[in-house]
């Protein structure tokens, strides 16, 4: 009798499909994708998949991303209910009438949002490259940052740069318990503290380093250090134990007191419902043409500043 894993291979062969994953991911899922990395690095590697089926393995956004940038492929997903709270605090029409109130501003949207909200925004970022789009925009040029008032907050504090923020929030990122983090502090006084920037910043004030999952992946690389507390999601800490099996890892609790911080969206994925995914190819991403193309210049924009 056929595994549920071996199924996963037949299948993905069958269909010609990749598996694009993001760090959020349960540990079976990121070893079993073809592809791991942040939402900037996804972003980056949908655009040059050549087989014919996307099977996305992170939230909505990231897969209709996916699509904008690739529509030729099939893009499925394993559970079209993965949302994500950021993206979910940005509705088109108020965020098109916040647009309309600041006819002389530029907008950046973090990725982190709708194909409605990219249509109306000017240019992308993700959490590894923020700073250096904000930056490519003229001093002079006013600027409104959506939808993450904390990464907004992050970046207005860091570049000295004053912006009109959305007022959004990731909530996961948001209910890190800071009395914890205190104390982990106290009870691990060598460890280094890495933090994702949709963190607030009575969280990020402790944070010897700030980035991207990437970021804060390839810090704990390149440290002599050993110890490191961790502020993001806790799906990062399979990869990174599995990268530096010698170092050690504390996660962060919520407010709520859980040993670690799991986004409900993300973990809504399962192996199973990849299986059914490429069995029946659906949930399938779609997207009027006219919606993909106007979502696509401001995520042009964003890759082309990456490079
Ligand atoms: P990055 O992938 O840019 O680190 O962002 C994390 C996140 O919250 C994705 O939903
Ligand atoms: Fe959205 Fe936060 Fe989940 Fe990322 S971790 S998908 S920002 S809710």
């Amino acid at each position: 009798m056929e595994t549920l894993q071996e199924k996963f291979f037949r299948l993905k062969k069958e269909r010609n499909a990749v598996v694009l994953a993001h760090y959020y991911q349960d540990g079976e899922i990121q070893d079993l994708a073809d592809f791991l990395g942040d939402s900037l690095a996804l972003a980056q590697a949908a655009k040059k998949v050549d087989a014919d089926v996307i099977l996305f393995c992170g939230v909505h956004f990231m897969a209709e991303t996916a699509k904008i940038l690739n529509p030729t492929k099939t893009v499925i997903i394993p559970d079209m209910n993965a949302g994500c709270s950021l993206a979910d605090s940005a509705p088109q029409a108020e965020f098109k009438k916040w647009r309309e109130d600041h006819p002389d501003h530029i907008v950046i949207s973090y990725i982190n949002c709708s194909a409605d909200v990219k249509a109306l925004s000017d240019i992308i970022c993700t959490s590894s490259n923020a700073e250096k789009i904000v930056n490519s925009v003229p001093l002079e040029q006013k600027i409104c940052f959506a939808p993450d008032k904390y990464l907004g907050s992050f970046l207005v504090k860091k570049l000295g740069r004053e912006m009109e923020l959305w007022n959004g929030s990731c909530q996961v990122h948001e209910t890190f318990s800071e009395i914890a983090v205190i104390k982990m502090q106290k009870d691990y006084p060598n460890a280094l503290m890495l933090a994702h920037p949709e963190c607030p910043e009575n969280i990020l004030q402790y944070a010897d380093y700030v980035g991207s999952t990437t970021g804060i992946l390839k810090f704990a690389e390149k440290s002599e250090n050993k110890e490191f507390i961790i502020a993001t999601e806790s799906g990062i800490i399979h990869q990174m134990k599995k990268n530096l099996p010698d170092k050690i890892f504390y996660s962060v609790p919520n407010l709520e007191g859980c040993s670690c911080n799991e986004c409900p969206h993300m973990k809504l994925n399962t192996l199973e419902k990849m299986v059914n995914a490429l069995e029946t190819l659906t949930p399938t991403i779609e997207m009027d043409e006219e919606l993909r193309l106007k979502a696509l210049k401001p995520l042009e924009r964003m890759l082309e500043l990456s490079d």
